[in-house]
């Protein structure tokens, strides 16, 4: 299958080797294919393609959306609205505000009754959304390999094939999915990644640690 990641960051280049890992066809897009960190990427990763946000969305049977939350729109507006229709969109985005962290406390954009996921998912209402990678830094996305076995990502989404397919996914880089119903569920899922990063922020600890949803 053919992956189009819109966002050339952390997140999307981690992203990009984890698909071509496991065997995919995977195009990067960004707004600058000439940018210096993206021609050493390239450079190290040569069979990772590299485009523009529309042909990377073109590209892709299945998109991952990886850019900043405060510009998700300005990245899916170049993208072209009609690329991602009828498609699965893995939505890593986290609605982080321009201010810095309080104490560590990241501050969002967004209210508890309202998340990215669903601004985005009303944005592309023909596209399936599902919430994933947004609650671990990007370099536990792959093959995170902790002792006490495979961490929680928890997942959302309307539609229920979408996150059968994420779910797959999900198990084949190292992850057990742990799926929250709907697009409204990102409204708690997003807030995870405030937890997530407290460490990071306190302690500098941004390779350590991952959620484990513990059940009898
Ligand atoms: N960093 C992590 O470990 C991590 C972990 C989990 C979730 N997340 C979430 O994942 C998303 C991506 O994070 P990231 O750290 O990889 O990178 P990022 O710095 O948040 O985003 C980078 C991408 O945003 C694009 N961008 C910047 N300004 C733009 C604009 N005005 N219009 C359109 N696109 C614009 C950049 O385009 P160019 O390619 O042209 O530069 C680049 O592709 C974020 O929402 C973040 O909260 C991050």
């Amino acid at each position: 299958m053919r992956i189009g990641i819109i966002g050339s960051g952390p997140v999307g280049q981690a992203l990009a080797k984890a698909f071509l890992s496991e065997g995919y066809d995977v195009m990067l897009g960004t707004r600058n294919v000439i940018k210096p960190e993206l021609v050493k990427f390239n450079a190290e990763n040569k069979a990772v393609a590299i485009g523009n946000f529309a042909e990377a969305a073109q590209f892709g049977e299945m998109i991952v959306l990886a850019t900043g939350g405060l510009v998700a729109r300005d990245a899916i507006k170049l993208a072209g609205h009609a690329n991602f229709s009828g498609k699965i969109v893995i939505d890593t985005t986290n609605p982080i505000a321009k201010e810095p962290p309080v104490n560590g406390v990241l501050k969002y954009f967004t209210s508890l009754d309202e998340s990215l996921m669903e601004r985005i998912q009303k944005e592309l209402p023909d596209a399936k959304l599902v919430k994933a990678f947004n609650s671990v830094g990007n370099a536990l996305m792959y093959r995170p390999g902790f002792k006490g076995g495979p961490p929680s990502m928890f997942i959302c989404g309307d539609d229920e094939e979408a996150k059968k397919k994420v779910t797959a996914i999900l198990r084949s880089f190292g992850w057990e999915a742990e799926d929250m119903g709907k697009v409204e569920a990102a409204r708690a899922i997003e807030p995870l990644c405030m937890l997530w990063c407290i460490p990071g922020f306190l302690s500098n600890h941004w390779t350590t640690h991952a959620f484990k949803l513990l059940k009898k």
